[in-house]
């Protein structure tokens, strides 16, 4: 449209948008803005009142005036909006360079997590275990006398009973002293012939020092057949313990006394951590005691809904935490539970 058929109310228009755009751009806070923006649009608004025309106009010029003013409006709104968030992001760089707030800092960035060590270890023993053929169960840590002592041929009056003393609940159930609590329930749920691991957390009334807690881990394991022996038993050890520490390392075998297996034995390994030379966690022996085990005794078979004339099995508790304290050679079992995340960082996968 050229300038001298241009409609009466076109220089009004851009008058207005001249006004308008150079108020808005002139508004310096927000306040500012919002006035700028009532002027213009509010009831009684300047471009309110523009708009109104139409009323006054032809009809034929009605929809020129229409795109026209609403163009405007269109125009207007949207400088008014960007206008707002151009005054808010330089409100907000004004506080930033007013505070001690450094924005060239590096932000901290969020680390990946990842298991326990002692989750690590169990889950690669299960792996061991499962390829030989056993099966993982879970028990419960709260336990009955039953199930923890008498079972195991542990009455109430057995001297064993002082080297295991717990915590007992109310009910007259206890917090499991050792996994060997599940043997009979394993008995009971499966059917025999079977070879099962149940690894877990257990609990004893203790004195803590660097290998000794109030709260560990132990790894079960209960193999019933006909014919087991000895044998079948340290094959099974060894080819647990070369694949968690990944190389040979020296055993010993001590006869050991446990009233639920017979003969009962002590699987000592040298100590990982001093390499037999003798520190705190071998107490200056050089050996780790890690593995009590033996053959299930005749008693508990029984407990256990088993004849033994017929069945026989084997069994053993690994010390799940010494196992962990040496392959990653650390010297004080309380930094396994011990809640300090610096402790659980050191250890990241694939070590
Ligand atoms: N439950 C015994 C303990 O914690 C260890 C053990 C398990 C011994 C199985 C023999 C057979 O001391």
């Amino acid at each position: 449209m050229s300038s001298d058929t241009a409609p009466s109310w076109q220089a009004d228009i851009d008058r207005l948008s001249e006004q308008l755009s150079e108020a808005i751009s002139g508004a310096d806070d927000l306040e500012a803005l919002r006035a700028v923006e009532l002027a213009a649009l509010g009831r009684k608004g300047s471009l309110t009142a523009l708009m109104k025309r139409i009323g006054t106009l032809d009809k034929d010029e009605r929809k020129a005036f229409g795109s026209a003013s609403g163009g405007l409006r269109g125009r207007v709104t949207k400088s008014l909006n960007e206008r707002r968030e151009t005054i808010r992001r330089q409100g907000v760089l004004a506080e930033l360079s007013d505070s001690s707030f450094d924005e060239t800092v590096p932000g901290r960035s969020s680390e990946l997590g990842h298991v326990h060590p002692l989750n690590r270890v169990q889950m690669e023993a299960e792996d061991v275990f499962v390829s030989m053929g056993f099966e993982v169960l879970d028990y419960p840590e709260v336990e009955s006398e039953f199930n923890n002592f008498e079972a195991l041929n542990i009455p109430s009056w057995h001297p064993a009973r002082d080297m295991q003393d717990t915590f007992w609940l109310e009910s007259g159930q206890l917090l499991r002293t050792h996994t060997s609590a599940g043997q009979v329930r394993a008995m009971h749920a499966l059917k025999a012939p079977f070879r099962a691991i149940f690894p877990g957390k257990v609990y004893r009334y203790e004195a803590t020092d660097a290998s000794h807690e109030h709260t560990f881990h132990q790894l079960e394991g209960l193999m019933i057949d006909r014919h087991v022996s000895v044998g079948h038993l340290l094959d099974s050890m060894r080819t647990l313990l070369s694949a968690i520490l990944r190389r040979e390392v020296t055993v010993r075998l001590r006869p050991g006394y446990f009233p639920f297996v017979e003969p009962g034995f002590e699987l000592d390994i040298s100590c990982q951590v001093c390499e037999g030379t003798g520190c705190s966690v071998c107490k200056q022996s050089g050996w780790v005691e890690l593995l009590p085990c033996g053959l299930v005794h005749p008693n508990v078979l029984r407990a256990g809904g088993l004849d033994p004339e017929h069945w026989q099995g084997w069994a053993f508790g690994l010390g799940l935490s010494r196992l962990v304290m040496m392959r990653y050679g650390i010297d004080d079992i309380r930094l396994l539970l011990g809640g300090d995340a610096r402790f659980v960082e050191g250890f990241h996968p694939g070590t």
